[in-house]
């Protein structure tokens, strides 16, 4: 038992081999990013519940399934975990978003929280946290803490690598919480990078190395 799902479709593992390439430019890794958040949506969304509701085809009525209950919430950790909320966003229109920023302190790397504007009743709604990495697991366990105090209650993490050393914390502190992720890389190196990781996700998405 690992403690997380691993999603690990050839595709998947093929698009993640180029982003983890570092002459991989920004607007491909992007472009990566968004086309493995969708099938990673695929699969996270596989058991979201379902109503039948009363329609009429150009045919005939029939009465056929449609998501059922409040929408769903995306929660990104800001900022990388935007790359895959917009992904998502797109497979999954009518969620709301919910926006968590969180910097790591250079000196003992906890979460700091900077920025936090979730929507309501989310005691209601299937709340999916999102952050392509998931390495010391400080800024996940620090989101989840924080929308767990805003009633979140169904929660999901979806990750794009993890570190055991990051699985292990958050399984500890939020046994409630199931983890998907398309791969489980070997550690972290000393500076709580993800090895062999990808570099910082967030500089890799939007330019800043
Ligand atoms: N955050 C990143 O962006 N990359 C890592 O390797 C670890 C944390």
């Amino acid at each position: 038992m690992s403690g997380a799902i691993l999603i690990d479709h050839p595709l998947i593992q093929h698009k993640l081999t180029i982003m983890r390439n570092k002459e991989t430019p920004p607007p491909l890794f992007r472009a990566l990013l968004r086309e493995i958040s969708f099938l990673m949506g695929y699969e996270v969304t596989r058991n979201m519940p379902t109503e039948d509701v009363e329609i009429e085809t150009p045919v005939a009525k029939t009465s056929q399934p449609k998501l059922a209950g409040r929408k769903m919430c995306i929660h990104s950790i800001l900022r990388a975990g935007n790359g895959l909320m917009e992904g998502l966003l797109e497979l999954i229109p009518t969620a709301k978003v919910g926006h968590i920023g969180l910097y790591r302190d250079h000196k003992d790397l906890h979460a700091v929280e900077y920025y936090f504007k979730v929507p309501n009743h989310l005691d209601e709604r299937f709340n999916l946290v999102v952050d392509p990495m998931l390495a010391t697991g400080n800024s996940a366990i620090a989101a989840l803490e924080r929308i767990k105090q805003a009633d979140a209650k169904k929660i999901t993490f979806l990750c794009l690598l993890a570190a055991p050393e990051g699985i292990k914390a958050l399984n500890e502190a939020h046994p409630d919480v199931t983890i998907y992720t398309a791969a489980i890389d070997d550690r972290l190196n000393e500076k709580s990078y993800i090895v062999p990781g990808l570099g910082d996700a967030g500089d890799r998405i939007y330019g800043t190395l």
